[in-house]
């Protein structure tokens, strides 16, 4: 049953009224603003109407409804005017304030049950309105976050599509020129540098992992500032004084600039790592002008990716037996593949010299 309040300093009234419409609702009874104030507070704007008188000693009818505007509670809460005040000014005053209705005395039984039930079933009506637009407006914002969410990730997506097409287009300039100079020499010298070339685009987890590893932020400039290898290619070379000679070859055309070298070759990685690292920019040739790529270029001989290989294997097995035996072994084979190397670079300048 919904829940009246009947807020009226006669006692008289109070009963008349509550007799009246007790039958169709709870009803509770007020003699004063500041009693009416409790039990609102009570409700906390749950009430199905408040009939109110507007002379009151303490706290008048005017006060409370003040109040009730301040909580915000005239909105949902209709209010009708129990008074013997029949002023049209102050009747018209309280329509502005936001009064419901009036009912005058005397009270007549049909008449007052008519009029709060129209009252209550009107402002139940409005609230569940309210509520539905109110949850359709929560629903629309939810959506258009959610649109703009993924219109965001989309647009991230496209720039970032576009940059790995570009390290894609880097991986092919300088595969070309590596392979200009394989040409040059095989036709000069009848030999080639480089047995073969090895080409990897980086992939978004792993650029995603190594943004994150690092505390960059996850975003294409991101990318493009602070990795490195995203476009990385790897030159097999027979013999070690190839990888000098063809990478100073490469480095050195005037367009390529060299940002960063790590020579574990002459200085090999306490595993027994060894391998040239070139960090180099290169320029690609886009329909809207020349871009400067960064690439890593890795050269190493045969048997150093041989080697690297069957070491990459052990780096990323977990729980491997004898881990530390397998180490010691490794870099056993490192130092044996560089007496190999050099012995091999021997070997192939004897038979150069004599064949002059
Ligand atoms: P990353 O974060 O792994 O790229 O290393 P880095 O930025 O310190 O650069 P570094 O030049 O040391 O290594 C670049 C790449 O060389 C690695 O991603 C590997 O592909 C390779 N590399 C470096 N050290 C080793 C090693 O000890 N063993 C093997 N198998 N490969 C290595
Ligand atoms: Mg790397």
């Amino acid at each position: 049953m919904q829940k009246i309040l009947v807020v009226d300093d006669a006692e008289l009234n109070r009963e008349m009224l509550c007799d009246m419409l007790e039958e169709d609702y709870r009803v509770e009874l007020a003699q004063d603003g500041y009693q009416a104030m409790e039990k609102l507070q009570e409700d906390q704007g749950g009430l199905a109407a408040l009939l109110l008188d507007l002379h009151m000693p303490g706290m008048d009818g005017f006060a409370v409804i003040d109040s009730m505007r301040e909580h915000g509670w005239m909105k949902h809460i209709p209010v009708l005017i129990i008074s013997s005040e029949l002023s049209t000014e102050v009747e018209t005053h309280c329509f502005e304030l936001g009064v419901s209705d009036f009912i005058h005395r005397p009270f007549e039984r049909s008449i007052v049950k008519n009029r709060v039930k129209n009252a209550v079933e009107l402002f139940v009506y409005k609230n569940q309105l309210e509520q539905k637009v109110e949850e359709q407006a929560e629903t629309l914002e939810r959506q258009s976050r959610i649109i703009q969410i993924q219109a965001e990730k989309l647009r991230e997506a496209e720039p970032f599509h576009r940059l790995m097409m570009e390290y894609q287009a880097a991986i092919m300039e300088v595969e070309t020129r590596l392979k200009v100079l394989n040409a040059e020499f095989s036709q000069e010298y009848n030999r080639n540098p480089f047995e073969s070339i090895k080409s990897r685009l980086k992939s978004p987890a792993s650029i995603y992992e190594k943004l994150e590893r690092k505390g960059y932020p996850i975003t294409v400039e991101s990318i493009r500032e602070h990795l490195t290898d995203v476009a990385g290619l790897r030159v097999i070379c027979s013999f070690p004084d190839d990888i000098y000679r063809l990478a100073e070859l490469f480095t050195c055309q005037d367009d390529i600039l060299l940002v960063r070298e790590k020579d574990y070759i002459r200085n090999p990685k306490p595993n027994g790592y060894r391998s040239l690292h070139h960090i180099v920019s290169v320029p690609i040739f886009l329909s809207g002008g020349k871009k400067y790529m960064k690439v890593e270029v890795q050269f190493r001989t045969i048997a150093m990716d041989f080697w690297a290989s069957v070491e990459h294997k052990l780096k990323y097995k977990r729980n491997v037996d004898n881990a530390e035996e397998i180490v010691g072994q490794l870099r056993a084979c490192a130092d044996s593949i560089e007496m190999l190397d050099h012995q091999m670079q021997k070997i192939r300048d004897r038979i150069d010299r004599s064949k002059g």
